[in-house]
């Protein structure tokens, strides 16, 4: 079975992909369908990203031909399997720039990724009185992990604000920075908002401030947008999903520093996460499988990379000046319809558009919409703390 999307297809060719939009549109079946007899328009990437031929191809194939557990068996499927799945932690570290793929842990989805973090990570680092700085921007994803564990541990959680755009205030950040700070845990970019947020510029104020301080970068919102290098960023932790970067849902990644990951207890108990099991005692595995008990999602971490190939071929440079392109023209044309308030205007923004209408609820907009063919979501998008500094309590988006 042929693996290629027609974006790929003229791989051998060394010179630069042309940026084809009718091609790759093409390669995304899910686009091409009607809906209440209109042609589907698909606006709600945010939330997931439809899947382009070549990714659905790489689930067929594998469990046509490969599919097995990996790690454990002494056949040609397990060896293909296991071959692949850690082929495919080879190309997401390539993707993110990390040193080694041993830094790279998959887990269901940027929500358990964060999760692992603040059970292992923050469980043997933060103590009663510490402080945790997150954005007001953050998904409840970036926000409950950390209060569960500053409720259990007696720690602070401490909120960088947002000026009328819905940008970072930086100065009110340098001022929330303190010798009880442990962990500065920031979205890199806004799902409600579509906000991109100045990590490099945090995190290098948060090095000179106290090099001892821990960084996480969440990226759901902005790995499929901009390029990501984890090492020029000098994040500790970087965390995404795949399926908001046209893989299939049930895979995330984890990204951790070595020398950090092999420092934190393991998260799950299991098999492949241990060595050797006593009943007195369990030697773990090294990283990554330490964090990795139980069998993975293997088709959907082989499925992912085959994505992140698939956007490398394209060029995420390509895609990202594309992107700037139809955000200057959406907020030009949303600009100027009575009655439309967008929500986050920030100079900087991935394509996220968040906006209320003064003559119309948004479920009913979203049900417009819907009835058109368009895809939109509505509701507060699990960010409601910024939303409601917007005063309002979900929009459309
Ligand atoms: N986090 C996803 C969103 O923003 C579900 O819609």
């Amino acid at each position: 079975m042929s693996n290629t999307c027609s974006a790929e297809s003229d791989k051998t060719d060394s010179t630069p992909k042309r940026f084809d939009i009718t091609a790759i549109r093409n390669d995304f079946p899910a686009l091409h369908q009607k809906v209440h007899g209109k042609d589907l328009v698909w606006f709600d990437n945010a939330a997931t990203t439809q899947k382009p031929q070549c990714v659905i191809n790489t689930l067929t194939h594998y469990y046509t031909f490969d599919n097995s557990n990996i790690h454990r068996a002494a056949h040609v499927l397990a060896a293909r399997s296991s071959d692949a799945y850690e082929k495919a932690r080879e190309k997401i570290g390539h993707f993110i720039g990390a040193r080694l793929s041993s830094e790279i842990i998959y887990v269901r989805n940027t929500t358990e990724g964060i999760n692992l973090v603040a059970q292992t990570w923050g469980k043997t680092s933060i103590q009663a009185g510490d402080e945790i700085i997150l954005s007001i921007l953050e998904h409840h994803a970036n926000i409950v992990p950390w209060q569960m564990l500053a409720h259990k541990k007696g720690a602070h959680i401490k909120v960088v604000p947002i000026n009328e755009r819905g940008e970072i205030i930086i100065e009110e950040y340098i001022k929330l920075l303190s010798p009880r700070t442990r962990l500065v845990s920031v979205t890199q970019a806004s799902n409600g908002l579509g906000t991109i947020l100045p990590v490099r510029e945090m995190i290098q104020i948060a090095r000179n401030f106290n090099s001892d301080i821990k960084v996480l970068v969440d990226g759901a919102q902005s790995v499929a947008h901009l390029p990501v290098n984890v090492q020029e960023l000098d994040a500790d932790f970087f965390v995404f999903s795949g399926h908001k970067i046209f893989a299939p849902t049930g895979i995330g990644v984890v990204y951790g520093k070595q020398e950090l990951l092999e420092g934190m207890p393991p998260w799950q108990g299991g098999g492949n996460m241990m060595r050797d099991v006593r009943f007195e005692e369990t030697i773990y595995n090294n990283v990554p499988a330490k964090f990795e008990a139980g069998t993975p999602s293997i088709a959907d971490a082989i499925a992912l990379g085959t994505a992140l190939d698939y956007i490398q071929e394209i060029g995420l440079e390509h895609i990202s000046r594309y992107e700037q392109e139809l955000t200057e023209y959406a907020t030009e044309q949303l600009s100027g319809i009575p009655g439309l308030r967008l929500i986050g205007t920030a100079e900087h923004k991935v394509g996220v558009f968040s906006f209320v209408l003064s003559k119309m609820a948004r479920e009913e907009a979203g049900r417009v919409l819907d009835s058109e063919g368009i895809a939109v979501r509505t509701g507060h998008h699990c960010t409601q703390p910024s939303l409601r500094l917007f005063g309002v309590e979900g929009t459309v988006r």
